[in-house]
């Protein structure tokens, strides 16, 4: 993407509105990396990253299984956000972090480097048609940038319902030089590990369709 693009995009982003307001929400200043204080309270906490957490009940449950984690959660949509706002204000929480953003933009840009340990993607959108598969997530640059962001020993959790996309992610990971499997052959698993929340998307996709969970760690 072109800077101009970009800065247009980032003009966006920075638009006022009132949820944007909240404490817990991160709006970067500049289209560089974000300051890891503004992140997190520490170094030495354990650093999860959400891309798109949508409702937020896989976020929420983590940090309540994991309360000594922080927790950065990206999304797009406001009405969502504002959702997670309210439990954030209800349980008076302070280790969930919410960057309002939309990822396909500049996230190589504002994330930096070396901060996580543990990225999740739950339910990325799957983009079925062939003339839009250059809008997945998941794509080769994707998986160089994730291991940039990454710290040693960090880990991705991937979960999708969508067989196609779940194929392409494997061989993405297993053709990389960047990652190891956390999952024996074949790398994946069709029951999520209990250890892990259960997200909105997957009670619904579950009732129909049995997904695909896998487990990356940076080399
Ligand atoms: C299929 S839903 C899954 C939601 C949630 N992860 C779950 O499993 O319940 C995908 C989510 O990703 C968000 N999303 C999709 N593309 C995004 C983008 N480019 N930037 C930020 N969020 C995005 C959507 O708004 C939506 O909430």
């Amino acid at each position: 993407m072109n800077l101009e693009l970009q800065r247009k995009l980032f003009s966006i982003v920075r638009k006022p509105a009132k949820y944007k307001e909240h404490p817990s929400i991160i709006l970067p200043d500049a289209l560089k990396p974000i300051e890891i204080e503004r992140l997190f309270f520490s170094e030495n906490t354990y650093h999860v990253l959400e891309l798109g957490c949508g409702w937020g009940e896989f976020a929420l449950e983590w940090i309540n299984r994991f309360p000594e984690h922080e927790y950065i959660a990206m999304e797009v949509k406001a009405d969502r956000i504002k959702k997670i706002l309210k439990k954030i204000d209800k349980k008076n929480i302070k280790n969930l972090k919410i960057i309002p953003i939309n990822f396909q933009w500049f996230f190589e840009e504002i994330m930096p480097e070396n901060s996580f340990d543990f990225v999740i993607i739950n339910f990325p959108d799957p983009w079925p048609k062939r003339r839009h598969w250059k809008h997945r997530l998941i794509q080769k640059p994707f998986l160089e940038v994730l291991y940039r962001i990454l710290r040693n020993h960090g880990m991705v959790y991937i979960a999708t319902d969508y067989g196609p996309y779940a194929r392409k992610i494997l061989s993405l990971f297993r053709k990389s030089p960047l990652y190891l499997p956390v999952v024996p052959w074949p790398n994946y698993l069709r029951k999520r590990p209990a250890i892990f929340p259960e997200s909105k998307f997957e009670v619904i996709t579950s009732k129909t369709n049995q997904p695909y969970y896998t487990l990356w760690k940076k080399v």
